[in-house]
């Protein structure tokens, strides 16, 4: 066991164990319908570029600051923090900066469920399609492009049949959790990533050959520096931060069933790295197919959810590949979202001395409960405004306040106290004694720490807050 330091602690059974559950925690929703469809919306490759430039010098010593003070603490996030915090002589206030960290878990679980829900949906209907269409024809034949367009906004209206997939996927979740660290979050990691991998490899080779690969290619990496706005920049941190799944204690409360043989510079890089590739993989993967059936998306939820199976229907095998897409996302989706029940489950075992199977348990049905909320905001509440008396989440419903409290005010203010925390507050040779690293680089993390990342995540903050700023 690499972790669990003489404890009776459950952790990692391996590096490779930590590193499979860390990726399966990045490589989410975020990968496969945020990525591609911001880059829609922000124009492709100057987006594309500053986003790899994001994750470089803001992400990337994020998440070493992140697993270093878990790895520490060998506890939950809070409690991990407040350890750091007391060998250090600082106040153990600075254990709310885990506290929010886990309060926006939580929040994210509740809605990225109800998604998750909406991908067993569209699973449903490839099976069912892949009876009706047979294997090599295109996918939805007996449909128009408008009854295809309708599937989603149809699915939306019914809020009873999405609280019941959310309640399945937030059961599968739970499941893993319940087991533990290396019996049940490890093993869904260890046979879900490489599962992964291989669908959406396979995929992207397929629409490489029958797609118009050049056209995606060119419509990604093509930089025009002129679109590179304040907007766009925005939202390519906003993005870094939510795909490598800073700023919500995950990646502490992960850290802290890591083992001190395990050098955390290499395996944030690693983490980092595939969290990358596999968003641009993603971008490779789905725009051949959309600009091979000559449709276009300008962003938002619609690319995965309508502009996609209508690709489908024009192509050869469409219900498989369209079944193995489906499958693909939901494999990402449930490794993420056992990452994000996890932070908060630890929270509530150490808090209230309670089994995991129970702490767990409660942390399902409470996200559950908001889940629900989530879906009837479609429909049924969709004149509910929880926070329509502050103008930045005027108009929105439960389902899009949870989305944008924790991207906009939450994450971004999780991740610049832990900056702040390990770059300034914590003693020096504590963070030395855990990074990993050394000579320039070890400077340069360091500064990076101390002044890159905060003065960008303050910059995230005030514009966020202030979008007239912008102009927007
Ligand atoms: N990184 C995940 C994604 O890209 O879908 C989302 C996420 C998972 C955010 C876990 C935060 C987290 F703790």
């Amino acid at each position: 066991m690499v972790a669990a330091t003489g404890s009776s602690r459950d952790g990692w059974s391996s590096r490779t164990g930590f590193v499979l559950a860390a990726v399966g925690a990045a490589v989410g929703l975020g990968n496969l319908v945020r990525f591609p469809a911001e880059a829609a919306a922000n124009g492709g490759g100057a987006f594309v570029l500053f986003y790899i430039f994001c994750i470089l010098l803001i992400g990337l010593p994020i998440m070493l600051a992140e697993t270093l003070i878990g790895r520490h603490g060998q506890a939950s996030a809070t409690e991990s923090v407040k350890k750091m915090a007391e060998e250090s002589k600082a106040s153990t206030a600075w254990s709310g900066l885990a506290g929010l960290g886990i309060l926006s878990a939580f929040m994210i679980l509740a809605f990225y469920c109800v998604i998750g829900g909406w991908v067993l949906y569209y699973i449903g209907i490839f099976v069912a399609d892949l009876f009706q269409s047979g294997v090599t024809g295109g996918a939805l034949q007996n449909m128009t492009p408008e009854g295809i367009k309708e599937i989603f906004p149809t699915l939306l209206e019914k809020g009873w049949l999405m609280a019941l997939l959310d309640a399945v996927f937030v059961l599968v979740t739970v499941y893993f959790v319940a087991r533990g660290v290396s019996g049940g979050i490890e093993v869904a990691s260890v046979w879900l990533m490489p599962a992964f991998f291989m669908l959406l490899l396979g995929i992207t080779i397929y629409g490489a050959f029958g797609g118009a690969f050049g056209e995606a290619v060119s419509y990604l990496f093509t930089v025009d520096f002129s679109k590179l706005t304040g907007d766009v920049m925005l939202a390519a941190i906003g993005q870094a931060f939510f795909s490598l799944s800073l700023g919500v204690a995950g990646m502490m409360t992960y850290g802290s069933y890591v083992g001190k043989e395990v050098n955390l510079a290499k395996t944030s890089t690693m983490i980092s790295f595939a969290d990358t590739s596999v968003a641009l993989v993603a971008g490779l993967c789905i725009f051949p197919i959309v600009l091979a059936a000559g449709l276009s998306s300008d962003g938002g939820l619609g690319l995965m959810f309508d502009v996609l199976p209508h690709a489908f229907q024009s192509m050869p095998a469409g219900s498989l590949i369209g079944l193995a897409f489906f499958v693909m996302v939901g494999f990402a989706a449930l490794t993420s979202s056992v990452s994000l029940m996890e932070g908060p489950t630890a929270w509530t075992m150490g808090k209230f001395d309670m089994s995991r199977a129970k702490a767990a348990t409660l942390v399902a049905s409470m996200a559950l409960l908001l889940g629900v909320a989530s879906a009837y905001s479609f429909n049924a509440i969709s004149d509910f405004h929880p926070l329509g008396f502050i103008p930045l989440f005027e108009g929105e419903g439960v389902f899009s306040v949870l989305d944008s409290v924790t991207a906009k005010l939450f994450m971004p203010i999780g991740a610049l106290l832990t900056a702040i925390f390990v770059g300034w507050v914590a003693d020096r040779q504590l963070v030395d004694a855990e990074n990993g690293l050394d000579g320039g680089l070890h400077q340069f993390w360091r500064f990076l720490v101390r002044w890159v990342c905060p003065l960008a995540l303050t910059a995230i903050l005030i514009v966020g807050i202030f979008p007239s700023i912008l102009g927007s």
